[in-house]
């Protein structure tokens, strides 16, 4: 789930017959995965999650059907599967069906709510990252909306979001369930199409820009809400075992040509990813966190992409650009993808930034020259391999196979990776070797 020196876990929580599958991924950021099983639904008139955050997920059900003119409706809820994907928290769709005083009505919510009891871990605050989530939709994305509204930048070429109901909070989101229209995310082993690495891309591009538009829009919001945004993890002793025990895992999967190279590489590895985060100087802006095929909805028509958007603000923090585009190019392409298109996407991720910064009448240089961002990549380079080398496995877990591990477990966690890693992490390190980086 991204880039830099990497933390990762699988574990399983079992309570109320509910068996969550959760996955943590930090570089500072983190991810878990839930997958909810269906045999451990309990659904029809009942919440799976524990009562106090059940009750106010039916609270605030009542209250968008009572705002939403709703007079008789029924509610139905389903678990919904992310088959491997990257959620902090139990999710459901819930659909109201029923009739307004103007017909018939229907609603389709989305609901991720934040798992109690077992919140706040090492090297995660969950309860902070749901705060970040809820101050992305709440605060900042409706802020973006306005920027670009009063900028007039063209529908089509604005950065979208998925709708957020007002009713949220920092323990229940409800937002749009964009499923029903249509909206997809893809599998996380499989290398995307072009055409939506370059879309992926474009919208990152857009979402950085809007740090800089900030600081000059908005300048009280920026100082106060913008550059205070810390990145989430905390790289004490449990990411300490987990990188070592990631890397042991590396080691068991690569050719023994290559392991003399990664170990030195690994000698100072959390050096390395604190650098990424820590230094004072990083130029920086509004970074993602997380930015993956799995945090990217698409639609599809006649087999071409549609639209576009980005969802999973969790990991969100001020930072530098640099570091989310290499997570998404190495997690999401392989070498040969690379080899044809990564200088492209380069071009792509820059030149998007320019032409968007325009609608502000903001002049890109000001802010991240071309130079700057090369600049940024050469020295920020080998956070891709950090990443790679830690995340990667959580990538490629084999869903049928996933580690059944306490939290406490963190440096000794098994993870049985699908017979795809192999060559895609070999491909990344033939990479590194080539840039000259080890
Ligand atoms: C890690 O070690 C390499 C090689 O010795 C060095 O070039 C690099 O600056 C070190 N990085 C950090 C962050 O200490």
């Amino acid at each position: 789930m991204k880039t830099g020196c990497y933390l990762s876990q699988y574990f399983v929580v079992r309570r109320h017959t509910i068996s969550i599958v959760v996955t943590i991924v930090s570089s500072f950021s983190f991810i878990m995965q839930v997958e909810i099983r269906p045999e451990d639904y309990k659904i029809k008139n009942q919440y799976i999650c524990p009562n106090k955050i059940s009750n106010k997920v039916d609270q605030c059900i009542k209250n968008i059907a009572n705002n939403n003119g709703f007079v008789k409706y029924n509610i139905e809820r389903k678990a919904f599967s992310t088959n491997g994907g990257n959620y902090l928290g139990l999710l459901y769709e819930v659909d109201v069906n029923g009739y307004t005083k103007e017909g018939k009505k229907e609603l389709n919510i989305f609901v991720k709510s934040i798992l109690t009891g077992h919140s706040d871990l090492e090297i995660i605050s969950v309860h902070d990252v749901y705060k970040t989530e809820m101050f992305a939709y709440k605060v900042l994305l409706k802020l973006i909306d306005e920027l670009q509204e009063d900028a007039n930048v063209p529908i089509k070429e604005r950065y979208k979001m998925v709708k957020i109901y007002e009713e949220s909070d920092a323990e229940v989101i409800l937002m749009e369930n964009v499923a029903k229209k249509g909206f997809r995310t893809g599998h996380r082993m499989d290398v995307p199409s072009l055409q939506f690495t370059e879309m992926a891309i474009k919208e990152l591009a857009k979402l950085h820009s809007f740090a800089f538009v900030l600081k000059v829009k908005r300048p009280d919001f920026f100082e106060k809400q913008v550059k205070t945004r810390k990145p989430p993890y905390n790289a004490g002793e449990q990411w300490l075992g987990l990188t070592q025990n990631m890397i042991k895992l590396v080691m068991d999967n690569i050719d023994d040509g290559y392991h003399e190279k990664v170990a030195k590489f690994c000698e100072n590895i959390s050096e390395r990813f604190k650098s990424y985060y820590e230094v004072e100087s990083i130029r920086r802006c509004l970074c993602h966190g997380d930015y993956r095929p799995n945090n990217i909805l698409t639609k599809i028509v006649d087999g071409e992409i549609s639209e576009l958007i980005t969802v999973d603000y969790q990991m969100m923090h001020y930072g530098c650009p640099i570091i989310d585009f290499l997570y998404f190019i190495m997690v999401c392409t392989d070498r040969p993808f690379r080899k044809h298109y990564l200088l492209h996407l380069k071009n792509v991720y820059h030149t998007t930034m320019t032409r968007f910064l325009k609608y502000f009448d903001l002049d890109v240089n000001n802010f991240y020259s071309r130079d700057d961002f090369e600049e940024d990549y050469k020295s920020k380079l080998d956070y891709g391999l950090v990443f790679s080398l830690i995340f990667l496995p959580f990538m490629f877990a084999s869903e049928d196979d996933v580690p059944d591990l306490t939290k406490d477990d963190m440096a000794n966690l098994k993870i049985n990776v699908d017979k795809r890693y192999k060559s895609r992490i070999q491909g990344i390190i033939e990479d590194y070797i080539e840039w000259g980086i080890i």
